[in-house]
């Protein structure tokens, strides 16, 4: 018998190479690549051969763009953070990947969100591949959903699952945990490697088309924080979110990084509780919670995630360093913004980081991929170095340029809005060209980085400074 034709393919980020390698020149991963079975020579469940003959070729009948279908409405599952992120529900016929670190999550959240959808009538099926029926039963307890008319199976064959769902009689919605447990028997990688993940979504995406369930897929994510080899995934579903959150902490993000049908950078935020995920509705107070007032180095960052503003709190710490270079570490933030704004202190306003340590922290475990926190942060750098505190009841936000400008950025009045809800009564902005609402806050605005001293009356003198006091 020939033997079949293989190929080496990279689990990390699918790239296909003629022979084994220690490290994959696509992606650079190490010790990622996997001998795997060609396609071409796998039937995939005896359907025909990709080689499309060309007497089987049909003419592609062209229709207008101006439809005259309703499109069919979307279905909320009453949990306003995950409705959110998904565009304002689930779409029929759509498929999703949430992806995140094992143990995140990711079954307790979809659990929940099927056992919302299926009381207000959704038809919901839950193939569990991870866990047996009884752990599922038990955390359905555990979460106070047991009576949800949700039906559920443990499976990992994709050819029982498709034979079972493709009948007229087809659920609204499918939760598939994990895609990394699902194989095809006719492929002979092992389950969980790029050509069975590829494989098993394909086939699943294209019941979801053809029954118009959505499909909700669940992947784990690897170290470097994509979905575990089949980035390829992201491509082939409609929408692709994210759960995060830090191990030490309580809360979880639900980010949405593409979506066919909602806008993408929207986060929902969740608490992980004894009795599973409830919903944070105002995220700012959470990660507030634990501010101290009178600490030098803390500044308040009034941020938009997708279309909502979130207050956090953005801590620095300078301290004289023993070492030749002195270290620069963030957690949260970009590590490659802070060296400019700490070269547009030095240069623009006189500052002196030189032979100090810099520490940088988004209070909470929270990520900011603004540049409008610029500004917080170097409020906060030079609160730092003065030892100073910022005023308890200020909130800031702006962005810095090279030449140490404050430069506007998207909306501020929903900024300053949230920032006043909360009781913040001064704000740190940019200047700007419109008029903004200032009703219960005292607006002041920044041009430059030189403006920063003035929040420091009392600011020692330079040659303490330049002590490193
Ligand atoms: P899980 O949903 O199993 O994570 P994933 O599917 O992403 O791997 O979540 C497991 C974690 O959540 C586990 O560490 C326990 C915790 N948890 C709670 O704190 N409260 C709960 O009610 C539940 C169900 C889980
Ligand atoms: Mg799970």
């Amino acid at each position: 018998m020939a033997r079949a034709a293989t190929r080496h393919i990279c689990q990390s980020c699918g790239a296909a190479h003629p022979r084994w390698a220690g490290r994959c020149d696509a992606c650079g991963a190490w010790n990622s690549i996997v001998e795997e079975v060609a396609p071409e020579t796998v039937p995939t469940g005896g359907k025909a051969s990709k080689k499309a003959s060309s007497r089987n070729a049909r003419n592609i009948e062209f229709v207008s763009l101006d439809g005259q279908n309703e499109p069919a409405p979307r279905k909320c599952s009453g949990i306003g953070e995950f409705d959110r992120v998904a565009g304002g529900g689930l779409v029929p016929g759509s498929a999703l990947l949430i992806g995140g670190d094992p143990g995140i999550g990711k079954s307790t959240l979809l659990l929940q969100a099927v056992a919302g959808l299926a009381s207000v009538g959704a038809r919901c099926v839950y193939i569990s591949g991870e866990e047996s029926i009884d752990q599922v039963r038990m955390r359905a307890k555990r979460l106070a959903v047991q009576s949800a008319p949700v039906t559920l199976a443990s499976a990992t064959n994709v050819r029982d699952v498709l034979a079972t769902l493709d009948t007229d009689d087809a659920p609204d919605i499918v939760v598939i945990d994990s895609i990394q447990t699902m194989y095809i028997d006719s492929l002979e990688s092992a389950p969980g490697t790029v050509s069975q993940v590829r494989a098993s979504a394909q086939e699943l995406i294209r019941l979801a088309k053809r029954r118009n369930i959505t499909v909700l897929l669940v992947g784990h994510v690897t170290k470097e924080g994509v979905i575990a080899g089949p980035r390829v995934l992201e491509h082939m579903v409609d929408t692709v979110m994210y759960f995060e959150g830090e191990r030490g902490h309580q809360f979880r993000i639900l980010r949405a990084v593409k979506n066919r049908f909602g806008p993408t950078d929207e986060i929902g935020v969740f608490e992980m509780t004894d009795g599973g995920l409830s919903e944070v509705t105002n995220p700012s107070a959470l990660f507030l919670a634990d501010r101290n007032g009178d600490v030098s180095g803390a500044a308040v960052f009034a941020g938009i995630e997708g279309t909502r503003p979130v207050l956090v709190e953005i801590q620095a710490l300078v301290a004289p360093s023993p070492l030749g270079t002195p270290r620069r570490n963030v957690v949260g933030w970009d590590s490659g913004r802070l060296s400019m704004v700490l070269a547009v202190l030095e240069s623009r306003a006189g500052l002196q980081f030189t032979g100090k340590d810099v520490y940088l922290n988004v209070a909470g475990g929270f990520r900011i991929s603004e540049p409008a926190a610029d500004l917080a942060v170097a409020a906060a750098l030079t609160s730092a170095l003065y030892g100073l505190p910022l005023p308890g009841s200020m909130a800031i936000f702006g962005e810095i340029g090279l030449s140490g400008e404050i430069r506007a950025v998207s909306q501020m009045a929903a900024r300053l809005k949230e920032a006043s809800k909360l009781g913040f009564t001064q704000i740190l902005a940019p200047q700007s060209r419109g008029k903004l609402p200032t009703e219960g806050v005292a607006l002041r605005e920044l041009a430059g980085v030189g403006d920063l001293f003035e929040l420091f009356p009392e600011q020692p003198a330079a040659e303490s400074q330049a002590a490193g006091l």
